[in-house]
């Protein structure tokens, strides 16, 4: 098929405010728009003003009144508890509103915050919706963060409740959750009124009397009850959720979606840029907790009409590296999409892709990666054992949904490795040198996005304005700056290398080197440090902490580094993946003072790289070097 993408992007240039109109047509509003884009609202404007709608409502109850009642909605697979549950769309109609219920109970009104702290039960899909549902903002927090994590959220997001469980599964181990939410409560500022707690029977906790409820039986009573609890009307402007993603400090950036932009964006993206038809099933093997999990496990897919799939388990371990063919074939997934770690991660297991066979894969049609850089290893050694398009996309938590693809619902484009595809409609991606003068195709640069951004991106930052034109809008007036570096080639294919920031992709979670060094220089013993970020095979990066003791110290230098591990793991979570630290004498810096890490992690990924003309000592580096290679990094 001949691809329709060239006409669809010009249709958008030509006018975007008629295209997000039509695509608006899609979603049903309680009251329709004033202006389909306000220029002169909020920070850089506003889409939808004047309108209202609910975002539960179009994923949920409307599927319930047209016909999908007893369509499946969505299918837990948990194959690290060998179970499996399934919901009728009419089923989760019944558990969301019985949910939001409780809620009400509870005095959550429309606004107020929710803080979700859930592993990947259905319930955390009921929790995100149910306060969809009142009109309530919730704030999923990934699992695999630390209580303090937790508890910096909980100050920033101020919620009325936080709706956890007692437990997580991880391979070998059950995560306690109910230590960390009390240990969040007890260390932010803010308390929440009530906390509703979900006892899984892998590990049951004990509620606090006065403070802590049972979801299940409180969900129990407000079904008993037939509690109704319609949706609550809000503006297309209102904040559906408050998602954090890392900056460029320990402070995450709330990043803010609006209700009505978001629906219509994400209901566009999933016939046009998916290739997904209504009634079919959808796999997003990420968690809800990442900002994948928000847009295609729960909103996109339910709002399209799809069935969803909810995952709980790895692509390796859970029991075998076959386990993605085998959820593929057993409910007939169309599409996957996931991050590239996860085919790594299944390719260093199954090399010759032995399990594929053992698995009717013919309903499949694509493989959608995001979340790191698709290195064309990866994307070949999937094409060749699956017999499917491999399309490497590209996006941001704050993007919500690709900023760049190669959009298989408009017709396939050709795939052109090492590069996530062209702009959507939306996106007037360039490239800018640092003074920001726009550069020659082909030359690397800044990747950003003319404004305004479209329906769907964040239009601001929870509570934060100013840090919001700060961290994004100020130093390209006119541009949102993706803090991404790369290039356009002559045919406009993006290609995405390296962030400009303190990022780090470690198995496609974001994560900031900054944060991790402000809980470095919290040991006692350490006087400097910096974090860098090192290639890994299986999950991009990793990161890799150097500290420089305090003078002094006699201490076994291991031993502090097991501590400073441990630091981390404490402070942020097991999901900063922390376990490579050194101690060096010194730190190689510039004249002026500014740590070489890019000089560092060159060296300890074997690029080239030249002596900084600007350094203050060069024999740092050496050190630096030799200590490197003594842990068998950089060899
Ligand atoms: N709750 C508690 N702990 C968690 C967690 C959660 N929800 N998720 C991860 N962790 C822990 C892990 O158990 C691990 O702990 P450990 O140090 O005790 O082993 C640590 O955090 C690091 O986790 P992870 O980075 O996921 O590494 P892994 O070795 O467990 O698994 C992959 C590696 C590649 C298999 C896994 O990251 C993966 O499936 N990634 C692809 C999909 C994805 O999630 N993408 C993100 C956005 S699209
Ligand atoms: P997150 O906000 O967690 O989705 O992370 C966003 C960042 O991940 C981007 O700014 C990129 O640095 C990186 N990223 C996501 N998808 C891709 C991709 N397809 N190719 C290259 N980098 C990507």
């Amino acid at each position: 098929m001949r691809s329709r993408y060239h006409e669809v992007y010009e249709s958008w240039e030509n006018d975007p405010e008629a295209f997000w109109a039509e695509a608006a047509r899609d979603i049903d509003w309680v009251k329709p728009w004033d202006k389909v884009f306000d220029a002169e609202a909020g920070v850089y404007g506003r889409w939808f003003p004047g309108a209202e709608c609910n975002t539960c409502f179009n994923a949920v109850d409307r599927h319930v009144a047209g016909g999908r009642a007893g369509q499946l909605a969505l299918i837990h697979d948990s194959p690290i508890t060998g179970t499996q549950k399934k919901f009728t769309y009419a089923e989760l109609l019944a558990e969301v509103t019985a949910l939001a219920a409780v809620l009400q109970d509870q005095g959550v009104e429309k606004g107020e915050r929710v803080i979700i702290y859930m592993p990947m039960v259905p319930e955390a899909v009921f929790a995100m919706l149910a306060c969809a549902r009142i009109g309530a903002v919730h704030s999923v927090v990934f699992g695999g963060f630390a209580a303090r994590e937790l508890a910096t959220r909980l100050d920033d997001a101020t919620p009325k409740l936080i709706i956890s469980a007692s437990c997580g599964i991880e391979p070998g181990r059950v995560v306690a959750y109910k230590p960390l939410l009390d240990g969040a409560i007890e260390l932010a500022r803010h308390k929440p009124s009530a906390c509703i707690v979900l006892q899984r029977e892998q590990l049951t906790c004990d509620l606090i009397p006065g403070r802590d409820v049972d979801y299940a039986e409180t969900v129990k009573a407000a079904k008993a009850a037939g509690r109704e609890v319609p949706c609550v009307p809000v503006a297309a402007t209102d904040p559906l959720y408050v998602l954090y993603t890392s900056g460029t400090t320990g402070q995450p950036k709330g990043v803010v979606r609006d209700n009505g932009g978001h629906m219509v964006a994400l209901k566009w993206s999933m016939e046009n840029e998916y290739g997904v038809k209504p009634g079919e099933v959808f796999w997003a093997a990420s968690d809800v907790g990442w900002v994948v999990g928000h847009s295609y496990i729960v909103y996109a897919p339910l709002l399209h009409g799809c069935t969803t799939i909810l995952f709980e388990g790895k692509p390796v371990g859970t029991p075998d590296a076959g386990t993605f063919w085998r959820v593929i074939s057993e409910h007939g997934v169309v599409a996957l999409f996931t991050a590239p770690t996860a085919f790594r991660a299944i390719k260093g297991q199954d090399p010759k892709g032995t399990f594929v066979p053992k698995y009717d894969l013919s309903k499949f049609r694509t493989l959608f990666l995001a979340g790191e850089r698709a290195d064309p290893e990866t994307i070949k050694w999937a094409e060749r054992n699956l017999n499917v398009p491999v399309i490497d996309h590209w996006w941001q938590t704050e993007t919500g949904g690709p900023i760049s693809q190669n959009p298989v619902g408009l017709g396939q484009l050709p795939v052109k490795y090492g590069s996530p595809g062209v702009p959507m409609p939306g996106y007037d991606v360039q490239i800018l040198d640092d003074a920001g003068h726009p550069v020659e195709r082909g030359t690397l640069g800044n990747v950003v996005v003319k404004l305004p951004l479209p329906p769907g991106c964040l239009p601001t930052l929870w509570n934060a304005d100013e840090r919001f034109r700060e961290a994004y809008l100020i130093e390209f007036p006119g541009y949102y700056k993706t803090a991404d570096a790369g290039y356009i080639d002559d045919e406009n294919y993006l290609f995405i290398m390296a962030r400009t920031d303190d990022i780090i992709n470690v198995a496609g979670h974001r994560l900031s080197t900054g944060g991790m060094e402000e809980v470095l220089a919290e040991h006692p013993d350490v006087a400097e440090c910096a974090v860098i970020g090192i290639a890994d095979a299986m999950k991009g990066q990793v990161p890799c902490g150097f500290v420089v003791l305090n003078a002094g110290v006699s201490r076994d230098a291991a031993e502090i580094e097991k501590e400073v591990v441990a630091l981390v793991r404490d402070r942020i979570g097991p999901v900063a993946a922390f376990r490579i630290v050194v101690a060096i004498k010194r730190l190689p810096k510039t004249r002026s003072g500014k740590i070489l890490r890019a000089t560092m992690q060159k060296i300890a990924d074997r690029e080239e790289w030249k002596m900084p003309a600007t350094i203050d000592d060069p024999a740092i580096l050496d050190e630096i070097k030799a200590v490197l290679n003594a842990r068998g990094i950089g060899v």
